[in-house]
C-alpha cells in the first residue's frame, strides 16, 4: 500500500489541464492502485491525478447512489460525452480543500466514455452520486475544482472560511468527504 500527498488548493497542479494517458501500462495500473489507497485513507469517494501531484487524466471513485448500488471505477482519459439537462443541487466537499462543504448544481445525469485499467474502452451512464462524483473528477482534469461552480459570492465566502481555518491548523489535512 502506497499513500501519495495529496496536494491542496493553492497548489499550482490543481489548476493545469491534465494530460491524456498515451498507453495504459503497469505503471498506469500502479497509480490507480495508489490513488486508491488515498483515497480510501482520507476517506474521500473520488480522487483525480492531479490531486495526488500526477497531471494526468486519471480518476479513481467509490460511491454508493441512494439506490444502494456500489459503484467503483478507475478510468483512464474520461470523456463526459452526454449530461442531462436535468440538474440537482447536493452537498460536495474536496480533499483538497479540507474542512469546506457547499451545495453544488450539476447535470443529474452524465454518459462517460474512458479507458479501463486494463486498456479496454468503457462506457459508463451514470446518475446520482456517481453522476456528481465523475463530474466533479473530470473538472479536476480540467483544473476545475467545485468551489468555481458557486457564485462568485459564495465562493468568496468559503474561501475565506477555508483559509481562516488553514491559518488556525496549517497541517496537510485530509478528513473531507
Ligand atoms: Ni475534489
Amino acid at each position: 500500500m502506497a499513500l501519495l500527498d495529496i496536494e491542496i488548493l493553492g497548489s499550482k497542479i490543481l489548476r493545469e489541464e491534465a494530460a491524456p494517458v498515451e498507453g495504459v501500462t503497469d505503471e498506469t495500473r500502479r497509480l490507480i492502485r495508489d490513488m486508491f489507497d488515498t483515497m480510501y485513507h482520507a476517506e474521500g469517494i473520488g480522487l483525480a491525478g492531479p490531486q495526488v501531484g500526477v497531471p494526468r487524466r486519471v480518476l479513481v471513485v467509490d460511491v454508493t447512489n441512494e439506490d444502494e448500488s456500489r459503484h467503483v471505477h478507475a478510468l483512464v482519459n474520461p470523456v463526459i460525452v452526454e449530461s442531462s439537462k436535468a440538474t440537482d443541487k447536493a452537498v460536495e466537499g474536496c480533499l483538497s480543500i479540507p474542512g469546506i462543504e457547499e451545495k453544488v448544481t450539476r447535470p443529474v445525469r452524465v454518459t462517460v466514455e474512458a479507458l479501463s485499467p486494463d486498456g479496454d474502452p468503457v462506457r459508463i451512464e451514470a446518475d446520482d452520486l456517481l453522476a456528481r462524483a465523475l463530474q466533479h473528477e473530470v473538472d479536476h482534469l480540467n483544473g476545475v475544482l467545485f468551489v468555481d461552480r458557486l457564485s462568485p459570492l459564495k465562493r468568496g465566502m468559503l474561501l475565506k472560511k477555508w483559509r481562516k481555518a488553514r491559518a488556525a491548523n496549517p497541517g496537510r489535512g485530509a478528513g473531507s468527504p
